[in-house]
């Protein structure tokens, strides 16, 4: 065993170094992220700054600006943030001002949530799933040692992300802050340490065989001395009885009293020792997410180590309380998390804030896959698909399927029972073309079932395959092949659901000239036993599946553009089924997309072309 130089005090854990001494190199890796969806931005912005140089384009090119004069969107990203934050280094580096950041403990509560149903709002506990259990695993998996390697290669990213007068704000359990801080000081430096904050509460329950433990730790580190910083003020109470309203002089100084309901106070620098209540069960800011956050904690740090305008970052942002008050208080926003519910409840989230300005969601959608498929079947990301990985990709899907390969066909992949499966490929949507070849195949080979399974799809070819399909005596069924197929441990275990593809049916109105409206008509998950039976049984109409839906009402077959949304929140259940009319400027052919995000934090979509006159 190579001897390792340790110089300085530090910590140390298994695998961070390597075998000959030297420190391990934190994984970097850099994707383009695809836009997935804009919202709150109207089309004819949007087209304007396309002309002007702007993204239309399904991947973000980064060409906006610093402000959003000049273009700026503000971004939440659904994805594991090492890939993320890998991939915003190109044009990230050095340009966020504020990273507040709260990581998972090990509570394994983050994962879980609560969703509600119907009209009612009954509550369903819905456990964690196969891709979140996985980074549960990973950050956990071998106990304190993986939760300081996760931590440690994210901090590292963070400090190239941060400015030169920027700061990073750690949010931890008491039970690892002096772990983390010991990282941060590796990371950062222990000249940039500025604050262990304590932020107490009184919420939530109590030992008898310890003192009641009400705090978290928060660390805050800086990037350099030259840091920003906004003094804040708290109010400070006199037990002097005497002391009244009014200028006290000091001899050296001055002091302003004032008196409210608690008694008389003078304002002083506000202390290390944060006293903000847990959001209690009624408040208005809740949002049902097991972790969240006060808003009234991230005001404080956003408004003391940030000017209006700054870049502000969370990349384990769960419900969005970093970046719902970035937004109320003016700043620009990136937010990151893994699971889709977090995505879903902070994307709802925003836009129940007023004059929420415009954002997009993205992902690193198929670049992801073509990396996973390339490390994985090519021995490299780089290295070209060769036929023999292509064949090595099929199969293992297949097999995660429990289906067979069959070789020597055009389109047919594998076998499962009697049902032929084609598997889609990584970096393409499944066509209309490429299942009508499969069902021509099947019925060639005088072959009742097919099975299509595909990472992402056409528009529109439910409606139009199944049942082409059925006329070639073809029973079509089209699968969604899940994320945790790219996870080595989930498909290990075989710990992977492939489940069919959900649908929806509107009808088109034209209530006016020139408008179009939308009604939906039903929503259908086909496969009902895959769904908790706790959840079905609360379920009474199609339509207490829907958490949400929205409308781009000139589909341009990139970006989904949302147009008109509607959305259940914990005050309002009831979910309008009919959206408004939209009102076009000129008569001709749209193509309309409506998007369904059910209580599962799935999405459907399904495209309409009309015509308005
Ligand atoms: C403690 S919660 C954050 C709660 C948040 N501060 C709030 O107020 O809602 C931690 C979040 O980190 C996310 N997470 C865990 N591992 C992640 C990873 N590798 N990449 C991105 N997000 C991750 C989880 O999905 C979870 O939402």
């Amino acid at each position: 065993m190579t001897k390792i130089d340790i110089t300085k005090t530090e910590l140390v854990w298994p695998g961070k170094y390597n075998e000959d001494g030297t420190l391990k190199e934190v994984p970097r890796v850099s994707l383009p992220f695809q836009v997935i969806e804009t919202v709150n931005e109207s089309r004819a912005t949007r087209e304007v700054k396309e002309k002007e140089g702007g993204s239309l384009f399904d991947t973000y090119k980064g060409t906006e600006g610093d402000t959003f004069e000049d273009g700026w969107k503000n971004k939440l990203i659904w994805g594991d943030n090492l890939l993320v934050m890998g991939s915003l280094l190109e044009k990230f580096a050095g340009k966020i001002d504020l990273i507040y950041i709260d990581p998972p403990f090990a509570t394994g509560a983050d994962f879980s949530f609560t969703t509600e149903i119907g009209e009612s709002g009954e509550e369903v506990f819905k456990e964690q799933s196969l891709i979140e259990e996985k980074a549960y695993r990973d950050t956990w998996g071998r106990g304190m040692s993986s939760y300081i390697e996760m931590l440690y290669s994210r901090l590292v990213l963070m400090r190239e992300l941060v400015s030169r007068t920027g700061s990073i704000y750690v949010h931890v359990d008491p039970r690892v802050d002096f772990l983390v801080r010991m990282l941060l000081d590796d990371v950062f430096g222990q000249d940039q340490f500025r604050n262990q904050v304590i932020w107490s509460y009184r919420t939530g329950g109590a030992t008898q065989r310890t003192w009641s433990q009400k705090h978290d730790t928060i660390l805050f580190f800086t990037k350099s001395e030259d840091y920003a910083f906004h003094t804040q003020k708290e109010k400070s109470y006199t037990k002097s009885a005497s002391r009244k309203p009014g200028v006290v002089n000091y001899g050296a100084g001055t002091a302003e009293f004032f008196e409210d309901e608690q008694g008389v106070y003078n304002w002083v620098i506000a202390r290390d020792v944060w006293d903000i209540p847990y959001i209690n069960s009624q408040a208005e800011e809740r949002v049902q997410y097991p972790t969240q956050k006060p808003e009234a904690l991230l005001q404080r740090i956003i408004e003391a180590s940030s000017d209006e305008g700054a870049l502000v970052a969370d990349f384990f942002c769960g419900s969005g309380t970093t970046l719902a008050v970035a937004e109320k208080l003016g700043r620009r926003w990136i937010g990151c998390d893994l699971g889709r519910w977090a995505i879903h409840t902070t994307r709802k989230r925003m836009l129940g804030i007023e004059n929420c300005k415009p954002f997009e969601v993205l992902n690193l959608g198929k670049y992801e896959r073509q990396y996973w498929q390339g490390v994985t079947f090519a021995g490299a990301k780089d290295k070209p698909i060769t036929e023999r990985a292509l064949y090595e990709y099929l199969a293992f899907v297949l097999k995660l399927y429990g289906a067979q390969p069959v070789p020597g066909m055009s389109h047919i992949h594998g076998q499962k029972g009697k049902a032929m499966v084609h598997v889609g490929a990584v970096d393409a949507p499944v066509t209309i073309d490429e299942i009508g070849a499969a069902v021509d195949e099947c019925a060639k080979l005088k072959q009742k079932e097919l099975h299509v399974l595909g990472w992402e799809w056409e528009m529109g070819l439910y409606d139009l395959m199944v049942e082409a399909a059925r006329k070639k005596g073809v029973r079509l069924l089209l699968l969604q092949i899940p994320r945790e197929v790219m996870e080595q441990q989930a498909a290990a275990k075989g710990d992977v659901h492939f489940f069919e593809l959900a649908y929806l049916e509107a009808e088109t109105k034209y209530p006016k000239k020139l408008t179009a409206q939308i009604v939906l008509k039903d929503f259908v998950i086909p496969n009902t036993d895959l769904i908790p039976e706790d959840v079905r049984s609360k379920v009474k109409k199609w339509s207490d599946y829907i958490d949400y839906w929205a409308v781009d009402w000139d589909f341009q077959n990139d970006t989904f553009m949302q147009g008109w949304v509607a959305y259940r929140t914990r005050k309002e259940r009831k979910l309008p089924l009919s959206s408004d009319a939209h009102v076009y400027e000129k008569p001709g052919k749209h193509r309309i997309l409506v998007k369904i995000i059910d209580i599962f934090g799935n999405d459907t979509t399904q495209a309409f072309d009309v015509e308005v006159k």
